[in-house]
């Protein structure tokens, strides 16, 4: 516990009464954005505040319009601007920042390995000039899937480089979930590595690459990094090329970045949503780097001289904008890490930090969780003083790990931003600007100058302070998605169909989750209401979760919901039921689990399976998902007499340990 700060009970009371946090003094006076008519500027001034975003980067060409709202909802952004965002991470610094840090990698093992920007530069230029020897042009989706080494910023990279925009598979999905990306997003190039560490023991990957690569109905040429060295051999097929020998014929190659329109793709990530299919979000060059940069500015506190680290991975969104694209742009150190935080010991983060002297950590609620239940003696190890600013995505923090992270991490020194965005917002959305507003534990904060965020009922009309509602954009703001790729039609059924109007021309964006707002503006994000499950932060379709547990053999039928967990947030509960001639017993309990994990990955494994006679259906049929939630919360069942079958449920909340 500190001794300089309040005491834990003062600080416990505070937070029971709702109330706020000011961000330290010292922060405030260093802080790259402390005045607070910034949200005023911004509205007054809105559309043309974000050139102030647009500023941040180096355009070969000026823009002519900084909103093109011609066509809604396919809004464009700084139109005719022409630049590269590879030009903008790296080139751009090399003259005052060249033998600077850009990142700081520190493997599970703990090896690390440390790039000057001049170095990444010329290592980007090299790996880039082989992606074309290889034959990818411009608007080539080139596919990675990859686990957290550098080589996957180089090939981010040197793909923003040629005009080649990357789809990022994350390491841990299954060769299924890699095979329906690469065939959705016609990918003919597969960037993928012989396999990595977990805590300490070697992992093939390359065998779940080569597996996903079968399913893939297009002709593939992949580029293999010998991650593991003698650790684990590997033999190459045809059409897969060493990444080290491919790099090594291009030695000293220097590739000229191709000149981007501000709207042309600079990459794809999928991402979960309502029915089985992943969605391709479609982000551009201008507007998504403009927005990474000024949030990492204005957010992050971002400085060039900062030892800046988010512990996310770049198989998701926040690593693509808060590890590579938001900080590099801004010309800092970005730290990235291998491994997981409590290998080889429950410090491993604090010893970073401590060894880095690491000045921002962005983190999600689930690690905050474990770290709370590890205990403070592992932070109390190491000397976390470096620490100006605290950060935290992926799903809501409830006050008492806020306040654990607060305390014990940042000594009550450090303001929290609690960030809400999605992979489709590009960056964040809805924080508080640390330099300017007050914290208040739990809620994510004002949406962000120039962001229109509001919490509506299901009509679309404003609810009162306090009242549950559901969040909504109502204008567009410049690192938004473009669209779904190749699927113009499922991106405004997604996103826009339910508060727009189009005959009056109002285009209301619905991501999807429910919030509350009080009198101050200040967001609380309450979690997702479409059929979307977030584990330890991730997104998961229970669409796909079932379509996986339906194709095992013996099931017949299958439900997933979400059930509360105290360090993942949320677990997956599958309720099943079993064929005819099948037992529920344990044989098949793990062929559901491997199904699952065979579908989509190891993130996605059931907590727990269920089995059942029959699922508690409305009369016309549906499943009754709220129900099976409320069982596996141990919560109080709503009214269940309009059901179809309401005996079951009781005979279902009698199988589910709630423990
Ligand atoms: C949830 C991750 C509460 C939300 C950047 C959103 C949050 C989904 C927060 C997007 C937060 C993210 N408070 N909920 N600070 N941040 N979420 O696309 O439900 O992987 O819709 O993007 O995570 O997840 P995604």
């Amino acid at each position: 516990m500190s001794d300089q700060g309040e005491s834990e009970v003062e600080l416990e009371a505070r937070l029971a009464e709702g109330e706020s946090f000011d961000p330290p003094a010292s922060f405030v006076e260093q802080a790259n954005v402390a005045d607070e008519d910034i949200y005023e500027e911004f509205e007054e001034n809105w559309p043309e505040c974000w050139e102030q975003a647009a500023d941040l980067l180096t355009w070969e060409e000026e823009y002519d319009q900084v909103l093109d709202d011609s066509d809604e909802p396919f809004y464009e952004w700084f139109t005719d601007g022409k630049l590269n965002a590879s030009a903008n991470c790296l080139d751009r610094h090399l003259d005052e920042r060249g033998d600077e840090t850009a990142i700081e990698w520190i493997g599970e093992l703990g090896e690390t390995r440390s790039y000057t920007y001049q170095e990444l530069h010329d290592e980007v230029n090299e790996f880039a000039a082989a992606l074309r020897e290889m034959g990818v042009e411009e608007d080539d989706v080139v596919t990675m899937y990859m686990p957290m080494i550098p080589e996957l910023p180089i090939a981010m990279l040197a793909c923003a480089r040629i005009g080649a925009p990357h789809s990022v598979v994350f390491a841990g999905f299954s060769a299924d979930a890699l095979a329906t990306r690469m065939n959705s997003a016609d990918s003919e190039y597969l960037v993928t590595c012989d396999g990595y560490y977990r805590r300490g023991d070697p992992l093939n990957h390359k065998n779940k690459a080569d597996e996903g690569l079968e399913d893939v109905e297009q002709d593939v040429t992949t580029v293999v990094v010998d991650r593991l060295g003698d650790d684990l051999d590997h033999d190459l097929g045809d059409s897969q090329h060493d990444w080290d020998d491919l790099v090594e014929a291009q030695a000293g190659a220097s590739v000229e970045p191709v000149t981007r329109d501000a709207e042309d793709m600079l990459f794809l990530m999928y991402t979960s949503g309502t029915t089985g299919e992943p969605k391709g979000v479609k982000h551009t060059t201008g507007g998504y780097l403009s927005w990474v940069s000024w949030t990492s500015q204005s957010v992050l506190d971002i400085k060039p001289e900062d030892t800046y680290w988010c512990s996310a991975d770049i198989g998701w969104i926040t690593g693509h904008s808060y590890i590579v694209y938001g900080p590099l742009a801004l010309g800092t150190t970005s730290v990235m890490y291998e491994g997981t935080p409590d290998y080889p010991e429950k410090d491993r983060l604090w010893q970073i930090v401590d060894d880095y002297d690491v000045t921002q950590l962005y983190t999600a609620p689930t690690a905050i969780r474990a770290f709370m239940k590890w205990g403070e003696e592992y932070p109390e190890k190491h000397d976390l003083s470096s620490l100006r600013l605290l950060g935290t995505v992926g799903e809501p923090i409830n006050p008492r790990a806020w306040k654990w992270y607060y305390t014990h991490i940042g000594n009550e020194e450090c303001p929290v931003v609690d960030t809400w965005w999605q992979t489709e917002t590009g960056g964040m959305m809805v924080t508080t600007i640390p330099g300017v507003a007050e914290m208040k534990p739990g809620s994510a904060g004002p949406a962000l100058p120039g962001v229109s965020a509001k919490v509506v009922d299901g009509n679309g009309d404003e609810v009162d302070p306090g009242e549950a509602g559901y969040l909504v954009v109502d204008k567009p703001w410049p690192g938004m998605l473009r669209t779904l790729y190749k699927n113009d039609e499922r991106f405004i059924e997604e996103y826009w169909q339910e508060y727009s109007d189009p005959d009056e021309d109002e285009w209301v964006y619905f991501p999807e989750d429910g919030a509350k707002i009080d009198e101050d503006g200040y967001i609380t994000v309450l979690g997702r209401v479409d059929d979307v499950i977030n584990v330890s932060g991730h997104r998961l379709g229970t669409m796909e979760l079932e379509s996986a547990v339906v194709g095992v053999e013996g099931v017949a039928e299958a439900a997933i919901v979400g059930g509360k967990h105290d360090i993942k947030g949320e677990a997956v509960y599958a309720y099943v039921i079993t064929e005819d001639g099948y037992e529920g017993g344990e044989d098949l309990r793990e062929r559901i689990i491997e199904g699952v994990e065979d579908a989509i990955g190891p993130i996605a494994r059931p907590e727990e399976v269920v089995f059942t006679e029959d699922l508690p259906k409305t009369r016309s049929g549906k499943i009754m998902r709220r129900l099976l939630e409320n069982i596996a919360n141990g919560e109080e069942l709503g009214n269940t007499s309009t059901l179809r079958n309401p005996d079951i449920v009781s005979e279902i909340q009698s199988k589910v340990s709630n423990d």
